[in-house]
């Protein structure tokens, strides 16, 4: 036999996947491959179409267009019961009536498996709650009950376990650690998971992959790192961490190096970091994270090395949040530019009013297209803690 049963490498694959609502397109045709046994995220805002998209895979939705394939199989057609695919929701929804155990075998004994024993076990070991199997979900924390609600779906060894916004439920600082335990156990079993969330911050600590989608599109998609260093988009360098972006034109193009002007100065940023037209006279936002930014007091521009990019400007903002200070500068170039320092030597006179200069390597730079909205993807939905 010469049939290759080993998997393509795309365990969940969707090919022109869409969704529409009458005249209205909550997911555009999509074409998107979760590498087996991978982290994958679906970060957005709301509305953006990421639990439509995670229902079209569950079968839970009919898709208008497209095709949903797990591993080789196309299972476009299946009903949800007959894919090879568990879901976690925002509300896990245990039975209140029966115990961490019983809730955990529920999906073995509906399909008849007698000893279950040893399966549950495993399960309540692997997240971690084997001392409380007698106990009623009542008596757990939310960040237990959404555990008892991961090994309930595990148990029935999904191929691929899609999870909706499981920890929206949870405070900032037990999210944060059910975050890392999700990762772990995702890491020891093996599967896909399929992570939805609107927090940027839970899809970068978790995903190896994340998708973030914007109305209805995935907008970029890859590892966090890259997607947080050469975002491609204004909705990406903004939605994910904080960028500045500064108007600007091209003086010199066509060279590893471009040089642009911005607010009467000059700036360089590698002509391979852009996004736009390299063409001298060009438009293009040029952007910059910042804790790249470092802030030394105007009378010590003389000490900045020579080639950093910089900028001129005055203090109007500064909080001191413990590892770092973060401070607002206006400038010529631009209001609201934000600067992250860390706190190692503070330099008293940064205080707002202060005249600086923000200098930074060029390499750190990037440039976007300046026919998008500057502030897109700044209107985060932020943590209630
Ligand atoms: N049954 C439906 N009929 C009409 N419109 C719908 C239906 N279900 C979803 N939509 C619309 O489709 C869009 C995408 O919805 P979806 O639930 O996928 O968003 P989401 O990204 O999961 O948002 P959230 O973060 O708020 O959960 C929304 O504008 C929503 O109003
Ligand atoms: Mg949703």
């Amino acid at each position: 036999m010469t049939t290759d049963t080993k998997s393509t490498g795309g365990d969940v694959r969707l090919t022109g996947i869409s969704k529409t609502y009458g005249s209205f397109t909550a997911v555009h045709p999509l074409e998107l491959t979760i590498p087996q046994g991978s982290f994958f995220a679906l970060l957005g805002a709301s509305g953006c179409g990421k639990t439509t998209t995670l229902r079209m895979i569950a079968g839970l939705e009919d898709p208008t267009t497209g095709t949903v394939h797990l591993g080789e199989r196309d299972v476009t057609d299946l009903p949800p019961y007959k894919r090879p695919v568990n879901t976690v929701f925002q509300s896990y929804a245990l039975f209140p009536h029966l115990s961490i155990y019983e809730n955990v075998a529920f999906g073995l004994r509906r399909r008849g498996v007698k000893s279950v024993k040893k399966q549950v076990g495993d399960m309540l070991e692997l997240v971690q709650l084997g001392d409380r199997a007698q106990q009623r979900p009542h008596q757990l924390s939310g960040g237990q009950q959404q555990r008892v609600a991961v090994a309930r779906a595990l148990i029935n060894h999904p191929q691929v376990l899609l999870l909706d916004e499981p920890l929206g439920a949870l405070d900032l600082k037990l999210r944060r650690q059910m975050q890392l335990e999700l990762k772990r156990i995702q890491t020891e079993v093996g599967i896909t998971f399929v992570h939805v969330t609107h927090d940027q911050e839970e899809a970068m600590t978790m995903a190896d992959q994340v998708a973030v989608m914007n109305g209805g599109r995935v907008e970029q998609l890859g590892a966090p790192a890259d997607l947080y260093e050469n975002p491609q988009t204004t909705f990406v360098a903004n939605f994910l961490g904080t960028s500045n972006l500064i108007p600007a034109e091209i003086v010199e193009g066509a060279s590893e190096d471009l040089v642009v002007s911005a607010g009467g100065g000059k700036l360089r940023l590698p002509a391979g970091r852009c996004q736009a037209s390299t063409a001298a006279g060009g438009r293009l936002l040029v952007g910059v994270r910042p804790e790249k930014i470092s802030l030394v007091h105007a009378d010590d521009a003389g000490t900045i090395p020579d080639g950093r990019n910089r900028l001129t400007g005055t203090i109007t903002a500064s909080s001191f949040i413990g590892v770092s200070t973060q401070y607002v500068v206006d400038g010529p170039a631009g209001s609201g530019l934000q600067v992250y320092e860390q706190n190692v030597e503070r330099d008293s006179r940064l205080a707002p009013g202060a005249e600086v200069v923000l200098h930074w390597n060029p390499a750190h730079t990037f440039g976007l297209g300046a026919d998008q909205a500057i502030d897109a993807g700044t209107q985060k939905v932020e943590d209630a803690a």
